[in-house]
């Protein structure tokens, strides 16, 4: 039987179909926030890594795709804030990583506190990092920022980091659909300019 397109964009967002080893190098779902003259904003991100061996010079790298509005917050502040999402915060992924700031105050009604630098972090989470850029690096489609760490915090030692692994087996599928939709688009306009060979 012919399946439509959507079914098995479900499948594969759900981890149905053959497992890819790429998956493993995703990073626990994190809120990525900066602010502009507009205010404070944020987006969902599987891109943080550490990036420092010594321990009173603690540095991230984070990758955020030039489409949005946060990378260009970043870029013209100079700094960000990463929350490391529990697993209670699973609604926080529809408002801040389906939808841009660009559009409209995302984080309306959210509850979140300011940083030092005054972007935003998302209690309930596990904890959070902030910093200041040092250099970033273009990758055609995304920006890599290396993140010169100035706070942090745990929150709650005890609560499970949210990977997107196990989320997208339990989540709705009108998320899915509206993600895979997104996604495409956007690896449309990612495989234009990205830096590759
Ligand atoms: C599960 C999930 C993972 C995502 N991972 C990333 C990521 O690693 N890097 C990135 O730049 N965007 C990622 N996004 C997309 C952004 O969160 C999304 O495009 C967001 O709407 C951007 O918001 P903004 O325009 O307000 O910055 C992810 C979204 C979801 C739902």
């Amino acid at each position: 039987m012919n399946r439509e397109p959507e079914f098995e964009g479900v499948r594969r967002m759900r981890g149905m179909v053959a497992p890819n080893v790429l998956s493993a190098f995703w990073t626990p779902l994190c809120a990525v926030g900066s602010h502009g003259e507009r205010g404070p904003n944020a987006q969902i991100c599987v891109s943080v890594f550490g990036a420092s061996i010594v321990p009173d010079r603690p540095r991230l790298l984070v990758n955020l795709s030039k489409t949005n509005y946060t990378c260009d917050l970043v870029r013209k502040s100079g700094t960000l804030s990463v929350t490391l999402l529990s697993e209670a915060q699973v609604g926080l992924l529809e408002t801040l990583g389906l939808q841009s700031g660009r559009d409209g105050d995302k984080l309306a009604g959210l509850e979140f506190e300011l940083t030092g630098h005054g972007d935003p972090v998302f209690p309930g989470g596990v904890g959070f990092v902030a910093g200041e850029v040092i250099e970033a690096f273009d990758l055609g489609d995304a920006r890599a920022y290396l993140v010169a760490v100035r706070e942090r915090e745990t929150w709650a030692e005890e609560a499970r980091p949210m990977r997107w692994q196990e989320v997208r087996e339990t989540i709705g599928e009108d998320f899915l659909l509206r993600w895979l939709a997104k996604s495409e688009r956007e690896q449309e306009a990612a495989r234009r300019v990205m830096k590759w060979r």
